[in-house]
């Protein structure tokens, strides 16, 4: 990161494994005054958006999340996206493992600032999803972000419809088996 030099003043929006880039480039192309640095580990996906995506205000950035956040000074980011993390990063059972990321995500926000969270629930057996466990399971989520410090300022079965990417559009081909929920978190 030592090439990205952003001005203090400027708007900065971090999206953490952005894939091939689509929603990054999306909403990049729509907020020319703001920042857009977008995180991906994997080599295939990271080149396709590095030669897509030719905006100005767009940097890509080929790594570890948990190892780039950290470098960013404390209260420097104005918000963070993640649309469908790895299980590493948010399955129910990997919670102890992942929460300390998190925490870090949330001392790198301003205050204010916002993290927006697109992410999935399936059954183990590939049933159904259905209404009592995925109420259950959008209440741990919730708490889950609460406990790091997160306020939950909105929270929503599906996903923004101005979101395309490669998992998304894949994800709502199936939307009974696999449900979809936005949680916006702010720090305050
Ligand atoms: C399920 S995919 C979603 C990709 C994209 N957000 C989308 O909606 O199409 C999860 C992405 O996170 C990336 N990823 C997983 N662990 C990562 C890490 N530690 N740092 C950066 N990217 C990571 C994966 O390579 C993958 O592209």
């Amino acid at each position: 990161m030592s090439d990205l030099i952003v001005p203090p003043h400027t708007r900065t929006i971090v999206e953490l494994g952005m894939g091939n880039g689509t929603v990054l480039e999306a909403l990049a192309a729509k907020d020319p005054e703001t920042v857009y640095i977008g995180i991906e580990l994997d080599n295939d996906q990271y080149q396709q958006a590095r030669s897509r995506i030719k905006l100005q205000n767009t940097f890509v950035i080929k790594g570890s999340f948990e190892e780039i956040v950290p470098k960013f000074p404390d209260s420097s980011i104005d918000g963070f996206i993640a649309v469908l993390p790895d299980p590493s990063y948010i399955d129910e059972k990997k919670e102890p493992s992942w929460a300390p990321f998190y925490r870090t995500v949330y001392a790198k926000l301003k205050r204010p600032g916002a993290f927006r969270l697109v992410t999935e629930i399936t059954d183990e057996l590939l049933q159904p999803v259905g209404n009592d466990a995925f109420d259950r399971w959008s209440i741990w989520l919730a708490s889950a972000f609460r406990s790091i410090g997160f306020i939950v300022a909105g929270m929503k079965e599906g996903s923004p419809e101005e979101y395309s990417s490669r998992c998304l559009d894949q994800f709502r081909g199936d939307p009974e088996r696999i449900r979809l929920i936005t949680l916006d978190l702010a720090k305050a």
